[in-house]
């Protein structure tokens, strides 16, 4: 996992190379300046030779500059090289998503999704630069403390041998008990976020059912999990001061005690002694710094493995190998096609269908009945689990993916607008159609009236989610978006369901009348919305029932005329009838 993950460092490697080495830099100045002080006490002061005093005083100086500019500049390339790495983590895994399959978004969740590209990429970012800086100085520090120790006086060093025993040891169990706790602490992040994503992108659902006190009990339910794990994994790090406060002070005195003894029978001198002080200090820092960057791998590591299961998932929908460039016509195939999503059982079965080009077919049935599902194996959202779609007379999957979703183009049931004026949101079917190309879809999808008696037109801003215009309006813009492709094959899923039946029945001419040559698929539940279409597709628990002309499919498919007779007698919809028994 590290491995892949690293690969991500990219332009970046330089500013990681150098970090690391500015601060061995910083750190063998830092280790080096305590053993000139205790020069100027023992050469200088105490032999009062105001000459070593300058002398060692000015190498002090310019090895503090050196130790100075050393640390800013790790501390610059760190900051560049683990940006730089969040920044590149971020790009791949958008990139990234942009080719998943509607069954790899399934498999995340977008909330999921978002979280790894935002918390664990900042997680995974400090991380990063914890380890090019803190974990080269802490070790580094470290060992050439024990050194300078060593060098200055042998018998003294034992003192840090036990002190640091003693210190590994309780840092070992405060460290242990500590990172139990975070990786709950993970777990429970991600329930927290989960909630506040849904709650936010359905306020308008939450506000709707007044169901604000319920979302804010299940918010609090799930930040007072987090609270309380906080609280007890910071009840354990405060031990760590104390403890190390006490190890620190102990040292310190043993020091004094000792020192004085050796300062006495002449084995230490008392620059020497000083200078000791110092490097305890740094060594049991170290020590202390060695523990943190522990906690902070461990929970980096959890993020990391989250990242690299984006960034490894494959995309399950791919183009061919040779890909085929051009659709012959609009004509579609369904030969024993089943298809379950995950695991779960068959969503569609057994469906064989023959559909000729420029015919417009209707599709209808129950709740849950699987015509979303057909209609989304045509432009390949997803891939068949059994059997073969065939547009144009060959398989979707010999096709480039670009070409046949330009050539199928599909009004999904819940679609949805962009933040950007409407212009832009119909650009996205053909990025270079002109305002009359525009005007002509919009005319078509009947969005051109409400369009017009907007005062800014074309150029009205339309608010995230489409937010400021109404359902019928939406969907009529989302209509116009995919006409403009200029499609072979238009499928139009639940589309018109928020528009009048006057407008859809508009819409619905303008097709037959305009668009003669292109195959269109019309999934509706008004039987009205389909008694037009030359053949209608009949659908019920993921089968196809019936597939014929309105007239026909009134005398040979009984759930089909019960229906159209509940429905014409305005006794509610599809649904309804199914559960009074016509199923
Ligand atoms: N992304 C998904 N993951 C798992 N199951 C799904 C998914 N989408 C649909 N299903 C299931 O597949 C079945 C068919 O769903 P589908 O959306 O095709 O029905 P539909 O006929 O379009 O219904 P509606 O008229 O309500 O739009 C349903 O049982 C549904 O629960
Ligand atoms: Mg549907």
């Amino acid at each position: 996992m590290i491995k892949s993950l690293l690969r991500y460092v990219g332009r970046f490697k330089t500013a990681s190379i150098l970090t690391p080495v500015f601060t061995t830099l910083e750190v063998v100045m830092g280790v080096l300046i305590p053993y000139v002080t205790a020069s100027i006490i023992d050469r200088g002061i105490m032999q009062g030779n105001m000459q070593n005093v300058y002398l060692y005083g000015g190498v002090m100086l310019v090895m503090a500059a050196l130790s100075m500019t050393f640390g800013i500049l790790s501390g610059k390339f760190s900051a560049l090289a683990s940006s730089g790495f969040a920044y590149n983590l971020r790009d791949a895994m958008f990139k990234h998503i942009q080719t998943f399959s509607f069954a790899n978004i399934d498999k995340f969740s977008t909330a999921g999704l978002i979280t790894r590209m935002t918390t664990d990429v900042s997680n995974l970012q400090s991380a990063f630069q914890m380890i090019l800086r803190i974990s080269v100085r802490a070790p580094l520090n470290l060992v050439f403390s024990i050194f300078m120790c060593v060098f200055i006086n042998m018998k003294m060093s034992l003192i840090f041998i036990i002190a640091m025993v003693f210190l590994g040891t309780a840092l070992y169990f405060i460290i242990s008990k500590t990172m139990k706790l975070f990786t709950q602490v993970f777990s429970k992040y991600d329930d927290m976020n989960k909630s506040v994503q849904e709650n936010i992108s359905a306020i308008r659902v939450v506000k709707a059912f007044v169901r604000e006190d319920y979302e804010n009990k299940k918010f609090a339910k799930a930040a007072n999990g987090l609270y309380k794990l906080f609280v007890s994994t910071e009840k354990l790090m405060a031990i760590n001061h104390p403890v190390m406060q006490t190890v620190v002070y102990g040292c310190i005195i043993a020091l004094s005690w000792f020192g004085a003894h050796f300062i006495v029978v002449g084995d230490l001198s008392t620059g020497q002694l000083t200078s000791l002080f110092t490097y305890v200090m740094t060594i049991l820092n170290s020590l202390m710094m060695l523990s943190m960057i522990f906690v902070q791998m461990t929970m980096s590591a959890a993020s990391g493995k989250r990242i690299a299961e984006v960034l490894d998932e494959q995309a399950d929908v791919t183009n061919p190998a040779e890909p085929i460039e051009k659709v012959a016509d609009g004509s579609i195939e369904f030969n024993n096609v089943s298809f379950a999503y995950g695991n779960s059982e068959y969503a569609i079965k057994d469906i064989n269908l023959k559909i000729q080009s420029g015919e417009t077919i209707g599709v209808i049935g129950g709740t849950g009945c699987g015509k979303s599902t057909l209609a989304n194996l045509i432009c390949r959202l997803y891939d068949v689990n059994k059997g073969e779609v065939k547009v144009g007379g060959l398989d979707v999957r010999q096709y480039d993916m670009t070409r046949l979703r330009d050539e199928v183009s599909m009004v999904l049931q819940n679609n949805v607008l962009f933040s950007g004026s409407i212009l832009d949101n119909l650009r996205w079917g053909k990025s270079d159609a002109t305002l009359d190309e525009c005007r002509e879809a919009c005319r078509m999808a009947v969005a051109d009236e409400f369009i017009d008696r907007m005062i800014d037109g074309y150029d009205t801003i339309i608010e995230q989610n489409g937010n400021n215009v109404s359902g019928g309006q939406k969907q009529r813009l989302c209509i116009a978006r995919a006409l403009l492709k200029h499609p072979k094959i238009l499928i139009l899923d639940d589309s018109t369901s928020a528009c009048d039946t006057a407008t859809d029945a508009k819409i619905r001419k303008a097709f037959r009348e305009e668009l003669p040559d292109t195959t269109k698929i019309i999934i509706a539940q008004r039987i009205q919305s389909v008694e037009d279409a030359d053949r209608v597709i009949v659908m019920q628990s993921g089968r196809v029932v019936g597939f014929d002309t309105h007239e026909r499919l009134l005398e040979s498919c009984e759930l089909y005329s019960d229906i159209y007779h509940t429905q014409k007698e305005g006794a509610g919809d599809f649904d309804e009838k199914k559960k009074g028994g016509a199923a």
